[in-house]
């Protein structure tokens, strides 16, 4: 059996609680340990506790000094486009000179350049560049992402893009959990109720009987999908297993978080439009907001969505990076805890709970990963500095020292 013994943090910060995501005033307990230690067995956290009673137990164990810094879980970041080719420099010199993204999608950029130059790439190189993307994650302390499709919109490039999420998962330490979004823009050639029938008739049934994704998604917003269109692909995606996340109320407020709500979908992301009314549809129905400030910072926009109303409703607030080349182009967790803190107005443990444990839950993985608790798995994350609040003050440099998945350092600077 392997083991490591990790010594002297100055804070693990452990989110360890109940087996369940954290709502009200939990988001704010983070579960610290100071002067800490963590056993790890063959990949899975064996021991948290004091440096000594860690060192005392340590026997035959690798150890690591970890030099008074702060450990948290690997962060999960529930909310990206990982898979893509080129990237949008145009569309953001454009924005920089005043264009809106709708736009710019409008003249020719948008999603659809996206989807032209991802079509255009080979299963190798979306993989190449896809590993560059995970790359940058882990250098930003995440070790589980959540990738979404939706830059294909045919087929066999949407199967194309989540082949290569799989290949991934098999060439990397990052965990991916695969997304289906067909429905993320209409095609040029087709009608958005045509391109509806396809979604549903024909990449539906192939993405789940290849197990090619866990969730089905849709871009509900004027001039994407409209609600009724989106009720359509979720209930099929549904009726086919997946479970269910839907990037609604970006742009406008189309009653995106009310069709989460009714349809009893895992997640409803973005939500920068959403009211009163939505906040209270997603409660009742128990349904996980995954607030994206990256993408509203990077569309220069100052919609950021209410996530103080959220936690107030009893809401089980997620936060990700919405990684993708148009509206979010960061794969740093760091820089969405900072958002959060100074433009959303969460306190830096309700934001780092928000990207650690439930995220985790709302992929359907809280037993596994999100916390250090004995029993789940050794991914973590070492940063140099004392204090945990660190992490979203100090903005736009890395503090990433080491990451660790399932025990194994795979980052370190
Ligand atoms: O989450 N809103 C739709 N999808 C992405 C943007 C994708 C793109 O611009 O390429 C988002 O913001
Ligand atoms: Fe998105």
């Amino acid at each position: 059996m392997k083991s490591l013994a990790l010594l002297h943090a100055s804070q693990l910060v452990t989110l360890a609680g109940p087996k369940r995501p954290r709502v009200g005033k939990e988001l704010a307990e983070l579960g610290i340990t100071r002067d800490a230690g963590i056993l790890i067995r063959d990949g899975k956290i064996d021991i948290v506790g004091s440096s000594d009673e860690i060192e005392k137990k340590s026997k035959g164990a690798e150890v690591v000094d970890l030099g008074g810094r702060v450990v948290l879980p690997g962060f999960v970041d529930a909310h990206t486009h990982l898979v893509f080719a080129g990237d949008r420099l145009d569309d953001f010199e454009r924005r920089a000179r005043g264009e809106t993204y709708e736009q710019i999608a409008k003249a020719g950029g948008g999603i659809w350049s996206t989807v032209e130059r991802t079509r255009a790439a080979t299963e190798d190189e979306l993989l190449k560049q896809a590993k560059k993307h995970a790359d940058w994650f882990l250098k930003c302390g995440t070790t589980t992402v959540e990738a979404k499709s939706g830059y294909g919109l045919t087929l066999e490039d949407e199967l194309k893009i989540l082949r290569v999420m799989r290949r991934l998962n098999d060439e990397m330490p990052i965990e991916v959990v695969p997304t289906f979004l067909g429905a993320h823009a209409v095609p040029r050639d087709t009608s958005a109720d045509k391109y509806v029938d396809l979604v549903i008739n024909e990449m539906l049934p192939r993405v789940a009987s290849e197990k090619l994704a866990e969730f089905c998604d849709v871009f509900c917003e004027r001039g994407y999908f409209e609600v009724e269109q989106s009720r359509k692909i979720f209930t099929a995606a549904k009726k086919l297993g997946l479970k269910l996340r839907g990037h609604v109320d970006q742009l406008t407020n189309s009653g995106g978080a009310k069709l989460m709500a009714d349809l009893g979908a895992t997640t409803a992301d973005h939500l920068e439009k959403t009211d009163e009314q939505g906040i209270a549809a997603l409660k009742a129905a128990n349904v996980q907001p995954v607030l994206l400030p990256g993408s509203v910072y990077a569309l220069g926009s100052t919609s950021y969505p209410r996530a103080r109303e959220m936690i107030e409703a009893g809401l089980a607030v997620v936060l990700a990076t919405d990684f993708n080349p148009g509206s979010s182009p960061t794969p740093s967790m760091p820089m969405i805890l900072s958002l959060a803190c100074t433009q959303m107005k969460m306190s830096p443990a309700e934001a780092i709970t928000a990207a650690t444990i439930n995220a985790a839950y709302s992929l359907n993985r809280g037993e596994k990963i999100g916390s250090l608790e004995p029993g789940k798995l050794a991914n973590f994350s070492v940063f140099d500095c004392e204090d945990y609040r660190e992490l979203a003050y100090w903005f736009g440099i890395s503090q990433t020292h080491a990451v660790y998945v399932r025990g194994e350092n795979v980052v370190r600077f």
